[in-house]
């Protein structure tokens, strides 16, 4: 393996730009496509946090004559460049199909038809292939349970139960073995992407992992982006002196990995051969529910601002996923070392002097998804 060129698409974002650095840092060079999409860089400028090192392109992985030439150039290839909201996808469904699936298919279509050096292609994934997480009944065993119809939301039921006996089901970590279901369009479009990849990869013998992130945070997650990143529309909402909204009971179990954590992943799915041709998580392993979240968010700002509890649920959301990354550590080394607290205070000392502030458009999204009907009205 020789790889030295790398290009990055989606670079500008907030996993990529972090990964850039870390690139630059390991001596490699680096190339960056991204098109600085308004809903994530408002200024639709380039961001402060550019790496000097690295060379930028702006331009649409839809368009094959912006993605061609980066593509023949690279020795290994991020693919990073998405759509990335779960509710949005689900009335934006032409633009996201377009941008995710199609995007991948061009970049395929590249790699397949034209002479190249690529010897890895890396393609962001998400925990939404799995749909709902692992569970396990105390007395009926493994369980995978599908969505929570809108009647069990409607009457406030948020914890799934046994088909079989009725009890509780128990949330357990999710290993990349688990039965996928795609709930919503987003998720579906990172299905194709990662299949898509895969396949063409171990077809024409070109190394190709997909990471399936769970909730990456950090600094440079957007503030402003009301339709994605939990973590990062919390601390907007709190920056503004608003609550935070939480949707169902707050008890919903997620595992929130450090960006810094998952910059080390893919760099170490870049390096090593370990994950070649397979999903893998990339998560910390650590469970916590999202009102621990909102609640360590505000602490950590100083702000005496408690969630705003809806006990209402979204047709899209999964109760609980949580990362079993026995893979990564078996297969590449990976060993995650921002512990949740750490990482959280650095989002927020990042968060305050944030250049492009924390502009609080929640109320426009959650609107949204109202009038869609997405919100589950309450029958109690
Ligand atoms: C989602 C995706 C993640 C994707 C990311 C891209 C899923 C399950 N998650 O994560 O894979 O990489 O977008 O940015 O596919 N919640 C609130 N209040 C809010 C926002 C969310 O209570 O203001 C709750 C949700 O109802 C849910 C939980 O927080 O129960 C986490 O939501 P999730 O969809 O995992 O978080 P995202 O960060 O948007």
């Amino acid at each position: 393996m020789s790889i030295r060129n790398v290009l990055v698409t989606g670079g500008a974002g907030y996993i990529g730009s972090h990964l850039v650095d870390g690139l630059v840092v390991r001596g490699y060079d680096v190339v960056v496509l991204d098109s600085l999409v308004s809903q994530v860089h408002r200024t639709g400028t380039w961001p402060s946090y550019v790496n000097a090192k690295a060379r930028y392109v702006r331009g649409d992985v839809r368009d094959r004559d912006a993605l061609q030439p980066l593509v023949l150039r690279a020795d290994a290839v991020v693919h990073l460049a998405a759509a990335v909201s779960v509710g949005q996808s689900m009335y934006e469904v032409d633009r996201y199909v377009d941008i995710n699936t199609r995007g991948t298919a061009l970049l395929l279509d590249i790699l397949v038809n034209q002479r190249h050096h690529v010897e890895k292609v890396i393609v962001a994934s998400s925990i939404g292939v799995y749909g709902e997480g692992a569970y396990e009944c105390g007395a009926c065993g493994p369980q995978a349970p599908g969505l929570r119809p809108a009647a069990q939301l409607a009457a406030r039921q948020w914890e799934h139960r046994c088909p079989r006996c009725d009890a509780e089901l128990r949330p357990v970590p999710t290993p990349e073995s688990k039965a996928l279901y795609r709930d919503n369009i987003y998720s579906m479009t990172k299905h194709h992407q990662e299949e898509m990849v895969l396949l063409i990869g171990r077809t024409y013998g070109i190394p190709a992992v997909a990471p399936r992130f769970f909730n990456v945070y950090g600094p440079r997650q957007s503030l402003s982006n009301p339709y994605a990143g939990v973590a990062a529309i919390f601390v907007s909402r709190l920056l503004n002196d608003r609550q935070p909204v939480v949707f169902e009971d707050g008890g919903q179990l997620r595992d929130f990995v450090s960006i810094h954590d998952a910059v080390r992943c893919l760099a170490l799915m870049l390096e090593k051969p370990g994950a070649d041709f397979f999903p893998v998580n990339v998560g910390s392993g650590y469970t916590v529910t999202i009102l621990e979240v909102a609640r360590t968010l505000a602490r950590l700002l100083g702000k005496s601002i408690e969630p705003l509890v809806t006990n209402r649920g979204r047709t899209f959301d999964i109760r609980h996923n949580t990362a079993d990354i026995t893979f990564a550590r078996d297969r590449l080394g990976f060993t995650p070392t921002v512990p949740l607290e750490e990482g959280m205070a650095e989002l927020i000392a990042w968060a305050r002097t944030s250049p492009d502030g924390a502009v609080d458009l929640f109320d426009r999204a959650l609107s949204e998804l109202e009038q869609k009907g997405l919100l589950v009205q309450p029958t109690a």
